[in-house]
């Protein structure tokens, strides 16, 4: 008989890796120079909200590319559901939902047909097709246009469209590319909830991209932080705001950098500031565990230096403060033209 180790060594090994619904070690992407995607480490459970998060070009649709079998990794190794996505391409594809950046939706079908397609295209049994597609035009609130040509739906209901149709086959794992860019803020709430739901009843898994910090902050579970095509910081929004302070204090001052680093330099020494920092664009923010303690000596260190501010604020630390000091710049809010939120399609 083998020892006991032996036995043990491997189940115990199958049953965390259970547990996990996506694995990424090393997972890099070259485009000849380019180097989109730097060598990243993942572990997504299952059950989780995950959020990847990063500024234009950072290396997230070629991650969720790679991660859902349409882009070949230059090198690392990867698993979705348990299964490698380089030598077991069809079968990841069978058992993820996939709704990518830009949909390519046929602008000629209807939506019904659309998803008709889909769902044989998943090979979804033939007796479960229509109850599947009235229940799932129901969920993303397009029952009353479901016999519309898609080239008649706004970007919203095209986006809402393709999560469905990126649904049909119940998936338990799904990959969302900036799902709510260029969306209107009332479709954005409808689809956060739509998430919502479908994590917390069936269980499903999300990965999604987002250049939306409070997005992320709402719906994951966790976070991790892309900058040029490497993780900077990963955990729980929570844990993430904890580390950077419960406060910050910021202002903006008129007139370029070195005005940043002379007020930097007046309140960097105040007690119970933790640190404080240039924001990139016009301001400073001051971290530290007491705003309001904190808050009348800045302005009398920025009175006594001569330094006039404006816009001062006191607030909770929020992933922005995070992103900040992960990055050392601000996350660039996604312009409302893009993500294929006007018209959209192919
Ligand atoms: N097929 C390609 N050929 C060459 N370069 C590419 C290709 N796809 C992506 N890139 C480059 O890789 C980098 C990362 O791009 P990627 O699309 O992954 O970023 P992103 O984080 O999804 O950006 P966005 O927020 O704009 O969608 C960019 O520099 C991009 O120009
Ligand atoms: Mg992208």
């Amino acid at each position: 008989m083998s020892s006991i180790p032996d036995i043990l060594r491997p189940a115990q090994q199958h049953q965390a890796d259970a547990e996990i619904a996506i694995r990424a070690d090393g997972l890099t992407k070259h485009f000849g120079d380019i180097h989109a995607v730097n060598g990243i480490d993942l572990r997504v459970r299952q059950g989780q909200i995950f959020g990847f998060l990063g500024q234009n070009g950072s290396g997230k649709t070629t991650t969720v590319r790679m991660l859902t079998t349409l882009l070949r990794p230059t090198d690392g190794e990867a698993w979705v559901g348990g299964l490698d996505v380089r030598h077991d391409a069809q079968r990841v594809r069978q058992s993820i939902g996939v709704a990518l950046q830009e949909a390519g939706l046929d602008l000629l079908q209807t939506g019904r047909e659309l998803l008709r397609l889909s769902a044989r295209l998943y090979n979804v049994p033939r007796a479960d097709i229509e109850a599947r597609i009235s229940y799932l035009l129901e969920v993303v609130d397009l029952a009353g246009d479901a016999n519309r040509r898609i080239r008649e739906y706004s970007g919203g209901m095209q986006r809402r469209l393709d999560l469905a149709s990126a649904l049909v086959h119940s998936p338990a794992i799904i990959f969302l590319d900036e799902p709510t860019t260029g969306l209107d803020p009332v479709s954005r709430q409808y689809l956060w909830e739509y998430i919502e739901r479908l994590n917390k009843d069936d269980g499903v898994t999300f990965f999604l991209t987002t250049q939306y910090l409070e997005e992320a902050d709402m719906l994951c579970d966790e976070i991790a932080i892309l900058d040029a095509g490497r993780i900077v910081v990963q955990g729980s929004p929570r844990a993430l705001k904890a580390t950077v302070s419960d406060d910050v204090i910021s202002f903006e001052l008129g007139d370029g950098a070195r005005q940043r680093g002379r007020a930097i330099a007046a309140v960097s020494g105040l007690p119970l500031v933790d640190s404080a920092r240039d924001d990139g664009a016009d301001g400073v923010a001051i971290y530290t565990k007491s705003g309001t303690t904190v808050f009348p000596t800045v302005v009398r260190a920025l009175d006594d230096a001569g330094l006039p501010f404006n816009n001062l604020r006191l607030a909770n630390a929020t992933l922005d403060d995070v992103f900040l000091q992960a990055t050392g710049s601000r996350m660039e809010p996604p312009s409302a033209a893009e993500g294929g939120g006007e018209g959209g399609g192919a």
